[in-house]
């Protein structure tokens, strides 16, 4: 059973081709998928994907790009959250990479996302780019439940993750040549807070890097993870998945 934690099949890049990719992916062993939102007006195509197609649950946030064109609304978020396939709060998070948005805007949408997430009692799936500290300070000061999405940070931060009580999302980065810390970070993490992800379109793992990714490219981070740890490819897709589902309770 494969679950993917964090995709967007509402991008463009899957535009008239999600039924073929979809009948694929279910052939290739894909059980669920966590589909994230990135503002308000795209949780909407993301709530109607999750309608029409029994898989896939949807995350509804802010992501940190968007967090000044779309200003944080508890009303609106709240009402998002409700609808029944919802299962997080997200993508939300920093980025300190680009400055679409300010730092001090990310970090005030952040905040009242990650009170509203604690206060509806559902777990995040959360984006942290060039911004480990203060990612770090606020995870810390909320304490969500969820997930470090595409998790980047040292191994230092992995322990630190764990010890609030949340999981490491680990994608195709695992994968990459110039994978330095994240090999090490997979190593020393238990599998038991690990979750597979593939932030599908983006991010494929070797060797489809550069193209369109996809949930059943998930198999190359597995079987990467399996590698690292010594382990079967069956015990990382039956710890994680069974991690995935009690957090997102599917
Ligand atoms: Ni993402």
């Amino acid at each position: 059973m494969i679950i993917d934690t964090h995709a967007h099949y509402d991008d463009e890049q899957f535009c008239g081709e999600l039924d073929t990719v979809f009948d694929e992916l279910k052939q290739n062993g894909v059980d669920k998928i966590l589909t994230c939102a990135t503002d308000f007006e795209n949780a909407k195509c993301v709530l109607k994907l999750c309608e029409k197609y029994d898989f896939l649950y949807a995350a509804v946030g802010i992501y940190p790009h968007h967090t000044k064109k779309c200003p944080f609304d508890e009303q609106k978020l709240e009402s998002l959250a409700s609808h029944k396939k919802v299962r997080a709060i997200g993508e939300i998070g920093l980025d300190y990479y680009y400055d679409d948005s300010p730092k001090e805007v990310q970090i005030n949408s952040l905040e009242k996302q990650l009170d509203l997430a604690n206060k509806l009692n559902l777990p995040i799936t959360f984006h942290d780019r060039e911004a480990h500290a203060d990612s770090l300070e606020l995870l810390k000061k909320y304490k969500p439940k969820g997930v470090v999405h595409c998790f980047s940070g040292s191994c230092e931060m992995a322990r630190e993750i764990v010890k609030i009580g949340m999981y490491l999302g680990i994608g195709g980065a695992v994968t990459f040549k110039n994978a330095k810390v994240l090999p090490n970070v997979v190593k020393e993490i238990p599998l038991e807070k690990l979750v597979l992800e593939t932030d599908a379109p983006y991010m494929s793992p070797v060797p489809k890097r550069g193209k369109r990714n996809r949930s059943d490219y998930i198999k190359y981070i597995a079987e990467k993870i399996a590698e690292i740890k010594g382990i079967s490819v069956d015990t990382v897709y039956k710890v994680t998945s069974e991690n995935a589902e009690k957090i997102f309770n599917f």
